[in-house]
């Protein structure tokens, strides 16, 4: 346990001349730091009194709000952001990187395909029967498998030769429901691969970057599919990739199959992107494009974007400390990765400065990513009077030991304002994508229904966070037009729209 430290946040009694201001590196916050600390006389500790909690709470909350004008500028920015992204080859703020998916799933797709879908800290294989447009998804089975901590940070051949062995494992499992037609046909696979990836084909695409803590050495600028391929080989399993996508490109296929009107597709879980339907002929960089049907599915990579957002110092310090500075601070301000982490660096600030958790700070507290973002949750939907499921997230997953009813009070101020926070910006984010489809059809796309397809486990296991998107949404867009507007789940889109996508584009139709 440390000590709580004698300093105040943003507002002290001392005339500012005896203050000297920096940032701490473990709360993350600015701190007035008595003169004392730099061995010149100065006050004794006591004579600096802590802020209170409550105006350090209101301080906090006016930093991060979201009122309708700032929801307006950050709506308009991401429209003007992705304008100049489908325009510009390069250099532009987002990537807007095509898919080359020009035909949706039609829902004639016949037969058994594989989908790999690597993304977060699982990774997931599933095999798909498919019967056409009667019958459509007939059987599906899946494995889920976690991707230890030091592959994500090891190298290439360590990730892809473990993925291409828990890929034949799950193969040699095939039943009988399963068998490939007999012949010289390769198994094929749809490739989820959700990172930013600059693709050649649609079976070919090299990575930009990772992002989502992920760190592998040696994969940026190579082809992902060449990666798996040489996995694939070394362990013998004969299987080919027909598509490579992006899991809201999946998410698209997969939801358009049931829906013609989806025309966004939206992830909100460790780290979050949309992508949309564009039309071709309208913009030059998407001219090469061979398309029978003059659209194709862009992919934004948004968690890139970063302008008008209203940031605290607490995520400005987290994007310094993360392994990706200055990249994907849209992401890391709305996505499930690091929720938990800025309310975490909010509560361990209040602690060294006002008296929210007494004169201790628990070690817990200072570990970076110790408060998971479904922590946050949980302890928002605490209805007990002494709100007792708050007490013990926070005696488990940070170490406080016995907090008052204020605090834990006050703690759950601090998820709310987080979470209400990151959802109402992913509304801006969407309504964005809305206006900019809407201006470029001449005002046609927002007179009939659009179905923006939604996945992704902050999204669907977070409620609250659910109604602060469809809020943002319909503040932004008026309750008339915003009724035309169905955001939806689409449930396990991405698995299946990777199997519907290898279909549509099989190598052997
Ligand atoms: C990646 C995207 C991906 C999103 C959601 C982001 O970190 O850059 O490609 O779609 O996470 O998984």
């Amino acid at each position: 346990m440390k000590r709580r430290q004698d300093i105040s946040y943003f507002h002290s009694p001392l005339p500012l001349n005896t203050m000297h201001f920096v940032i701490s590196p473990s709360a993350g916050c600015f701190k007035a730091v008595s003169w004392r600390n730099r061995n010149i006389t100065a006050p004794r500790s006591t004579e600096i009194s802590s802020v209170s909690t409550s105006s350090f709470l209101s301080d906090f909350q006016s930093k991060c709000a979201t009122p309708l004008p700032v929801l307006k500028q950050v709506a308009d920015a991401m429209e003007s952001d992705l304008r100049s992204g489908i325009s510009t080859v390069a250099g532009a703020s987002l990537p807007m990187l095509p898919s080359y998916v020009d035909s949706l799933p039609s829902g004639n797709e016949t037969g058994i395909f594989y989908a790999l879908d690597l993304g977060g800290t699982n990774f997931r294989v599933l095999r798909v029967l498919l019967r056409g447009k009667e019958k459509r998804v007939v059987d599906t089975e899946y494995d889920v498998v976690t991707i230890p901590q030091e592959l994500m940070l090891g190298t290439t051949e360590e990730l892809f030769d473990f993925i291409a062995s828990r890929l034949a494992l799950f193969v040699e499992k095939e039943g009988d429901r399963f068998q490939i037609p007999k012949g010289n046909i390769k198994r094929e696979i749809g490739f989820t691969f959700s990172f930013p990836v600059r693709q050649t084909s649609i079976d070919s695409g090299i990575l930009i970057k990772w992002t989502k803590g992920f760190k592998v050495s040696g994969t940026a600028g190579r082809d992902v599919v060449a990666c798996l391929n040489e996995a694939m080989e070394r362990r013998k399993l004969d299987m080919c990739v027909s598509a490579l996508v992006n899991d809201t490109v999946s998410t698209i296929a997969g939801a358009h199959y049931w829906d013609n009107d989806v025309m966004i597709a939206v992830i909100l879980g460790t780290g979050t992107n949309a992508c949309y339907i564009e039309d071709i002929s309208a913009n030059p960089k998407l001219r090469h494009l061979n398309s029978t049907s003059e659209k194709t599915i862009i992919n934004t990579e948004w968690g890139a974007f970063s302008s008008n957002l209203p940031l605290t110092v607490f995520d400005k310090d987290m994007d310094i400390a993360s392994i990706n500075p200055g990249e994907q601070i849209f992401e890391k301000t709305i996505s499930g990765m690091y929720l938990g982490e800025i309310v975490r660096r909010v509560l361990l600030c209040m602690a060294e400065t006002t008296e929210l958790f007494g004169d201790s700070i628990p070690e817990k507290l200072t570990t970076p990513f110790s408060l998971k973002t479904p922590d946050l949750w949980t302890m928002q939907q605490d209805n007990s009077d002494e709100l007792t499921v708050v007490e013990s997230i926070l005696e488990e997953s940070l170490g406080v030991y016995n907090p008052s009813l204020h605090s834990k009070k006050v703690v759950v101020e601090v998820c709310n304002s987080i979470v209400t926070r990151g959802g109402r910006l992913a509304g801006a984010g969407i309504v964005g994508i809305l206006q900019k489809l809407n201006e470029d059809s001449k005002g046609a796309v927002l007179k009939k229904r659009i179905v923006v397809a939604m996945d992704g486990g902050l999204y669907v296991k977070h409620p609250h966070y659910r109604i602060h998107i469809e809020d943002a949404v319909s503040e932004l867009l008026g309750p008339e037009i915003s009724n035309n507007v169905v955001i939806e789940h689409s449930k396990d889109g991405s698995g299946i729209g990777a199997a519907l996508l290898a279909a549509s584009n099989s190598k052997y139709n």
